[in-house]
């Protein structure tokens, strides 16, 4: 089993985010200097994929310019010896292999992955949700493909998440099999209390096999009205095996405000040039003016 292709499901309609994503993708807004999408591409990149299909719409032309050569400004940007601008704007276009299909109607996740049947053809591939970035020593997806490709298994990336928060995620029924690897047995969408199976919840990274597009054609909208990957999964679970594993590094849901400016803080410490010590003088100071109401 080896996983060279990846898919990034990115044509959401960004209703979480608005104004904001009125006339920008989600996906197009910056983390400090570069957009949500960049960090999903460069996690593919890193962990060894060579081909890359974005599921887009018709509001989001904005990736695919993003992936493009910009003739004009490059030319500026030689003419004036900006070439450490010239090296990023150039590297966002050479980075990978993109390819892009649109999903004409918005019907779900599961639906969007169905989407990319032509572009895997008979391989194993990765997903990675377009508004679910991770800051991880390790790339998150390489983790899994490692693992999927130890286990010859399909493979979904977890954490635990609090009693609270499992209903806004996949929630997994799994048995240990060793370190940070799990066997999956089932799993529901977005589960009231009563029905969850843990507190284990599915975070946006996914190793699959071709097998789902033929479970894929064959499941009704699910939860929300919308064709549910997870009700893929759990059937492609039941035929073939299955692990999630707990990843290491931290994930941000950048497709909804709070999500968004975390992700922006935890960036932003990266990001050097004293931001760091700024924020953290920062916060101290805010801390005192709140002790001291
Ligand atoms: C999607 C999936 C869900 C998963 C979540 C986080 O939900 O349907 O199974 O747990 O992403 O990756 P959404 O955030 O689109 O509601």
């Amino acid at each position: 089993m080896k996983v060279r292709k990846a898919v990034i499901p990115a044509a959401g309609l960004g209703t979480r985010m608005l104004p904001a994503t009125k006339t920008v993708p989600k996906e197009m807004l910056p983390l400090v200097d570069k957009p949500v999408i960049q960090y999903i591409i460069e996690e593919a990149v890193a962990s060894g994929i060579e081909d890359i299909l974005i599921v887009t719409n018709r509001a989001k032309s904005a990736m695919d310019d993003y992936f493009d050569y910009t003739p004009e400004l490059e030319d500026r940007l030689i003419r004036s010896e900006k070439f450490a601008e010239l090296e990023s704007v150039r590297r966002t276009a050479d980075m990978a292999n993109i390819f892009y299909v649109r999903q004409k109607e918005t019907l779900g996740l599961g639906h969007a992955v169905n989407r990319a049947r032509r572009f895997v053809g008979d391989e194993p591939f990765a997903v990675l949700l377009g508004d679910d970035v991770m800051m991880s020593q390790k790339p998150v997806i390489g983790q899994l493909i490692e693992a999927a490709e130890k286990h010859g298994a399909s493979a979904v990336g977890t954490q635990l998440v609090s009693p609270d928060a499992i209903s806004r995620y996949s929630s997994l029924k799994v048995t240990p099999i060793e370190g940070r690897v799990m066997r999956v047995h089932d799993m529901n969408e977005k589960p009231r209390p009563a029905e969850k199976f843990s507190d284990y919840a599915i975070l946006g990274r996914y190793v699959l096999t071709s097998e789902i597009f033929g479970i894929l054609d064959n499941t009704p909208p699910g939860h929300g009205g919308e064709v549910q990957l997870t009700d893929g999964m759990r059937k492609l679970c039941a035929v073939s095996p299955m692990i999630a594993v707990d990843f290491e590094g931290r994930r941000y849901d950048t497709g909804n405000l709070k999500g968004f400016l975390e992700a922006t803080i935890d960036f932003a410490l990266e990001y050097g040039d004293g931001v760091g010590e700024w924020l953290t003088d920062f916060i101290a100071e805010k801390a005192r003016l709140l002790a001291g109401k």
